[in-house]
């Protein structure tokens, strides 16, 4: 059996650490890996594929940091090229990025079997680029792998019952990662305090609306004030805080780390505070409470649970979820499987093709 999987952003390239592991083991299965270069830099890519031990990508096709429609149109033409030249039996994509839907939109096209990991999230708001990926990707898949009850769910609401298409609860691959990297976690070399906030930005809804961003900015500098605020700065958000001269003062503000770091970081810190998707369940995973700085989220089950407040970009709300914040409390509870996603998945992928 012979899988193309399409890669090209940060956390795809974790989620698929996972995956690409499983798929060595067995000898029957070919895998072809394609990096559209999303992202680009050393830090958000190469460094992924080392610690991760991901196999070096059999193509790379260069098409990072361009508008939407430029970055998908170009990836869908070389992907397509890659395609007819492999002719592999799978196309296999993660999450909702747009190397996501570029790689669905060919192996649909010429009727190649799509199978989409991470299926069936929702913010139910239309205006994230990730919400119309995911939901584009789901729809031209033969196999959705859905991390949790929730994304089975929602697929039932919108009739996949009634669809020719595979819905399978794998649990998350991210979980089979945090497991895996825990025992390799690595500490940073700056200069951390023992109470420490771990806090990633970049997302458009955030990153886009000047007033979201400031108020955001405003609430962590008197955060930070009172405890440690450690800021590993995406491209994108370091861009925007320049044209805009955003104070950062009080942030101990870092390059994006490779996973070992974020790991350690995530492991040591005292509380997370994100816009980001898997930095949600992995602040769950390293058992730490998690302030997310949107209005909804994929991940309903933390909220749901006591693990995640949401707080928008509203300066007061952050201020008082970090003021109000208590230590993680442990329930018995498996939200996100047991850490062997990845090896379901693939089982499935076998049994699918006999
Ligand atoms: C993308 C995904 C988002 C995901 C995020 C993970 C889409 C629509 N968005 O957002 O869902 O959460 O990746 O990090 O696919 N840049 C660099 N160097 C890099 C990468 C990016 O400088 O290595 C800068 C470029 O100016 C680029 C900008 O960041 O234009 C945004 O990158 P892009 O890939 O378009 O979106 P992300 O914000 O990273
Ligand atoms: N991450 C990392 N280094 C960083 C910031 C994030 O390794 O400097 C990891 C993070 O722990 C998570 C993944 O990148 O596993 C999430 O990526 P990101 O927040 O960029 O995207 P999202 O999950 O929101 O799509």
């Amino acid at each position: 059996m012979k899988i193309l999987t399409i890669l090209g952003a940060r956390p795809q390239f974790i989620k698929a650490g996972s995956v690409s592991r499983e798929i060595a083991k067995r000898s029957e299965i070919q895998e072809t890996i394609v990096h559209t270069g999303q992202h680009y830099d050393a830090n958000m890519s190469d460094i992924f594929f080392d610690e991760m031990k991901i196999p070096k990508p059999d193509y790379f096709l260069g098409i990072g940091g361009k508008s939407h429609g430029a970055m998908t149109g170009q990836m869908i033409e070389k992907i397509e090229e890659v395609c007819l030249k492999e002719k592999p039996d799978w196309v296999m994509v993660y999450g909702d990025t747009n190397s996501t839907l570029a790689g669905a939109i060919v192996a649909s096209k010429l009727h190649i079997k799509l199978a989409h990991i991470e299926a069936g999230l929702r913010s139910f708001n239309m205006k994230m680029p990730e919400e119309v990926n995911r939901i584009l990707t789901d729809r031209v898949s033969q196999i959705l792998f859905c991390p949790t009850d929730t994304a089975v769910e929602n697929l039932k609401n919108e009739g996949y019952d009634n669809l020719d298409v595979k819905v399978i609860k794998s649990g998350d691959v991210m979980q089979d990662g945090a497991i895996f990297y825990k025992s390799l976690a690595q500490k940073l070399s700056c200069d951390i305090q023992d109470n420490f906030i771990l806090c990633t930005i970049h997302r458009a809804e955030n990153t886009d609306d000047a007033t979201r961003l400031k108020n955001i900015f405003k609430a962590l500098n008197e955060i930070a004030k009172e405890t440690q605020i450690i800021l590993p700065l995406h491209p994108r958000t370091k861009k925007i805080i320049d044209e805009l001269q955003i104070d950062t003062k009080n942030l101990t503000i870092i390059d994006p780390v490779g996973y070992l770091e974020m790991v350690w970081l995530i492991d040591n810190c005292s509380l997370v505070m994100t816009d980001s998707g898997g930095l949600q369940k992995e602040a769950y995973f390293f058992q730490k409470q998690c302030i997310t700085l949107r209005d909804e989220t994929e991940w309903v089950e933390l909220v749901e649970n006591g693990f995640n407040t949401l707080v928008g970009a509203d300066y007061e709300k952050i201020l008082k979820a970090y003021q109000t914040s208590t230590a993680f409390r442990s329930k018995e509870l498996d939200l996100y499987g047991s850490g062997r996603a990845s090896q379901k998945i693939i089982s499935e992928l076998l049994v699918y093709e006999l």
